[in-house]
């Protein structure tokens, strides 16, 4: 009664230029394991449920890129978004497929663009959060224990019940301010959202209803009824009108019951060059390279990426991120990773 669902859909935008809109960074080898990060995530979750019922959402745009990608699932399982809404609409429309599927399904739901190193704790650990959310209904959620002030992450304030292996969760805040986060990483009751949800497909459509009754009533008069012809045109007509918003703001900052199981993995979310850096091999000043061949001169604790082998010279920097890719160069301090986000868009705007 498990299922998978797999969201491929983001553009990476904070790793642009590399993350392209045409080819966005769940699709790249990004840690160079010689498969792309979102093959990396299916077989992961393939360990947990039957590698049938892993769905993959992901924008139309993509679908081609999936299916080349992953060759041997059936062409079913990849579900197309007409267009781009986050994730709050994404995780609707495949808890509803799942729920017509099988009723009693419990589903968990997965960014493509994660480092996890230890399968086996990850595995256990979403087992266990699957029997959390069998016996009761609750919204699962997986904790990383937050070694600084990221303000890109959501931050799970949890009950303090020392012995509870699955604590419940006071409160959800989504991508704080920096001054936020630096009084949430002091008051210690606090975990990095994963990102990674696990719940009765049920009991999510539940929430939306509470939560997002607009989305819920359009989704919820249709899709039940409809063939899969019937249900691509549906999608079509209305899936550009849903709110643009995300789970974790739509959903997990109202809901009252969700749990958090802190994870036994080492995890990192590759959302950031800052964070890409960290899970690379690093010289003895720290410093990556990606590609080119370089030589760094009173040079610590910079990440280099070219589209090409080059050789660079890099002197007197510290904490840069320096990535080319054909037609664009950036050049930033680390500390304002977050930035390239608005960066991209003032170049797509202005070029
Ligand atoms: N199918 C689909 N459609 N997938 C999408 C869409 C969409 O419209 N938008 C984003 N995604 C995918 C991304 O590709 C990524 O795998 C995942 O959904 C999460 O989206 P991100 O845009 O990467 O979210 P985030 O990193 O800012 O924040 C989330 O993850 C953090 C941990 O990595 C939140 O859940 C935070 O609370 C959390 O800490
Ligand atoms: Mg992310």
């Amino acid at each position: 009664d498990n299922y998978a669902v797999i969201m491929a859909g983001g553009v990476g935008s904070r790793f642009w230029p590399v993350s392209k809109t045409s080819y966005p960074k769940q699709f790249h080898d990004m840690l160079g394991a010689g498969k792309s990060l979102l093959q990396q995530t299916f077989l992961r979750l393939s360990k947990i449920v039957p590698s049938t019922q892993i769905l993959i959402l992901t924008n139309s745009e993509y679908v081609d890129l999936v299916n080349e990608q992953l060759p041997k699932i059936n062409k079913d399982q990849v579900i197309a978004e007409p267009a781009m809404r986050n994730t709050a609409p994404c995780i609707l429309l495949s808890a509803l497929k799942i729920y017509k599927e099988n009723p009693k399904a419990r589903m968990i739901v997965a960014p493509s663009d994660h480092w996890i190193e230890d399968e086996e704790a990850f595995t256990k650990d979403v087992n266990q959060a699957f029997e959390a959310c069998s016996s009761e209904d609750l919204l699962m959620t997986l904790g990383v224990k937050p070694t600084f002030p990221n303000t890109g992450y959501g931050y799970i304030r949890f009950k303090n019940e020392e012995s509870a292996h699955v604590k419940m969760v006071e409160t959800f805040t989504e991508k704080p301010d920096y001054p936020t986060a630096k009084s949430f990483l002091k008051s210690g009751n606090y975990l990095w959202n994963a990102g990674i949800f696990i719940w009765k497909s049920s009991y999510i459509i539940d929430q939306y209803q509470a939560y997002l009754p607009e989305m819920f009533t359009i989704f919820e008069k249709s899709l039940f009824k409809l063939n899969t012809k019937a249900e691509i045109s549906f999608l079509e007509e209305h899936y550009p009108s849903f709110e643009n918003i995300s789970i974790d703001y739509g959903i997990l900052e109202k809901a009252t019951n969700v749990g958090v199981i802190e994870a036994s993995f080492d995890w990192s979310d590759l959302g950031t060059w800052g964070s890409l850096h960290n899970q690379l091999p690093k010289d003895e000043h720290e410093n990556v390279s990606i590609n080119a061949q370089s030589i760094f001169i009173e040079t610590s604790n910079t990440i280099l990426r070219t589209s090409k082998d080059k050789v660079a010279v890099i002197k007197g920097l510290d904490n840069y991120i320096i990535v080319e890719d054909e037609d664009s160069l950036v050049i930033l301090p680390k500390q304002d990773e977050q930035e390239i986000k608005t960066i991209r868009n003032l170049v797509m705007d202005k070029f």
